[in-house]
């Protein structure tokens, strides 16, 4: 994938220049250090092996972050254009986020006004200007007004005004639609404007979204979250597919309170690398790992970026939704085979490879054993990110 994406770099134009990413992301590049000059610290770390399978904590989970904080739905991205609607089935709540035609984002409850029925069924993104209710032809504004009514007549002093869809309280960062489930004035203040400026800095909010696709996992949504904090598995897991184009060297952490920026150099890296060429493409010397509060997870690769919201759904079951962002869409053929070999490789390595892990960690740690969950200083990330949750959560 690698080599043939570099013979094609000018089909695809758009490449991230480290003049492109923010301040702060570009003085923590400065801060990598060379390959052979890399020092990993060992640490003494542990977790219960109840935080992964333990309803309490599930449930301390939902109530403490999930249904507490505003929670990504989806990408800004999916909704390229005005007059697009999609349904999501995010945490258990069917909803419909929708880009009107004055090119604003909106997050609805996706259930009809008269009795309920869901308005959208599928998961396609559609291009529409009204919403339709297959049962009785309720009709709706993309804003979420009621606009028609089937015999209107038969009902008597029926007043449209106050049957529109139920909004929920959304915004946008960095280019995922955050939404707060349970319509309450929503508490931003866990999402980081850093991290939003960075997301931004790649570009994200204007991206073309190539492929996504949604995985069933029999996991925990931290199990399914792990790979992505820690490098320790990376010359293991994926020894047969991407393992090799990388070292055990540490990351460069920041965290901004409960969200956390990994970058890395890749194989030989040297500090020098990045102003050899500073129009060059950034993301061929660095790697970028992210995981936005409290589930989105953004890695970069040198033309793509991949973007994952891990939805819990039961102490072991996740629903991942995944998204390869392209900065736009492939212009020549070769772009277009880059662009696939690149989305069946991410699909492979993820899906094949750090899914199943945690499938697999999730059927041995559902035994009772091991009754604690060890972490070393190449994990130490994780255990960052949970001692944040669960300062905020309390427990
Ligand atoms: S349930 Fe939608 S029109 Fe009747
Ligand atoms: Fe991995």
């Amino acid at each position: 994938m690698e080599n043939i994406a570099e013979l094609t770099q000018p089909a695809l134009r758009k490449v991230t220049r480290l003049v492109d990413l923010t301040a702060s992301q570009q003085a923590a590049i400065r801060r990598i250090p060379a390959e052979k000059d890399a020092v990993n610290v060992p640490i003494a770390a542990s977790r219960p092996n109840a935080i992964f399978t333990g309803q309490a904590r599930f449930d301390a989970e939902q109530a403490g972050i999930f249904r507490r904080y505003p929670v990504p739905i989806t990408l800004e991205a999916v909704l390229a254009e005005p007059g697009s609607v999609v349904a999501v089935e995010a945490y258990g709540m069917p909803l419909l986020v929708t880009r009107t035609r004055d090119d604003e984002i909106r997050v609805f409850i996706n259930s009809c006004q008269h009795k309920g029925s869901k308005l959208v069924e599928d998961c396609e993104v559609h291009k529409q200007s009204r919403l339709t209710c297959p049962y009785h032809a309720w009709t709706y504004g993309l804003d979420g007004r009621l606009v028609g009514v089937a015999r209107a007549e038969m009902f008597e002093g029926l007043d449209k005004g106050s049957r529109g869809l139920k909004q929920l309280p959304s915004r946008l960062w960095g280019g995922v639609v955050y939404a707060q489930l349970d319509g309450r004035d929503p508490d931003w203040s866990q999402v980081s404007d850093q991290v939003t400026a960075d997301f931004k800095a790649f570009g994200m909010a204007g991206a073309h979204v190539y492929g996504r696709k949604s995985f069933e996992l029999k996991a925990n949504w931290k199990l399914v979250l792990e790979p992505f904090l820690e490098g320790y598995h990376v010359q293991r897991l994926h020894a047969a597919s991407i393992g090799r184009l990388f070292v055990d060297a540490p990351n460069i952490v920041d965290m901004f309170g409960a969200n956390v920026r990994q970058v890395s150099g890749r194989i030989g890296y040297e500090p020098s690398m990045v102003d050899d060429d500073p129009e060059g493409n950034v993301h061929k010397l660095v790697t970028h790992a992210y995981t936005a509060f409290p589930n989105v997870v953004v890695v970069t690769s040198q033309y793509y970026i991949s973007v994952m919201i891990l939805v819990p759904r039961g102490v072991d079951h996740t629903t991942v939704h995944y998204f390869m962002l392209t900065p736009g869409p492939a212009t020549t053929p070769k772009a277009e085979e880059v662009f696939e070999r690149s989305y069946d490789l991410i699909i492979k390595v993820f899906g094949g490879e750090d899914f199943r892990a945690a499938e697999i960690s999730q059927a041995g740690l559902s035994t009772g054993y091991p009754e604690t969950t060890l972490y070393c200083g190449l994990e130490a990330n994780i255990v960052n990110y949970y001692d944040a949750i669960e300062a905020l959560m309390e427990v």
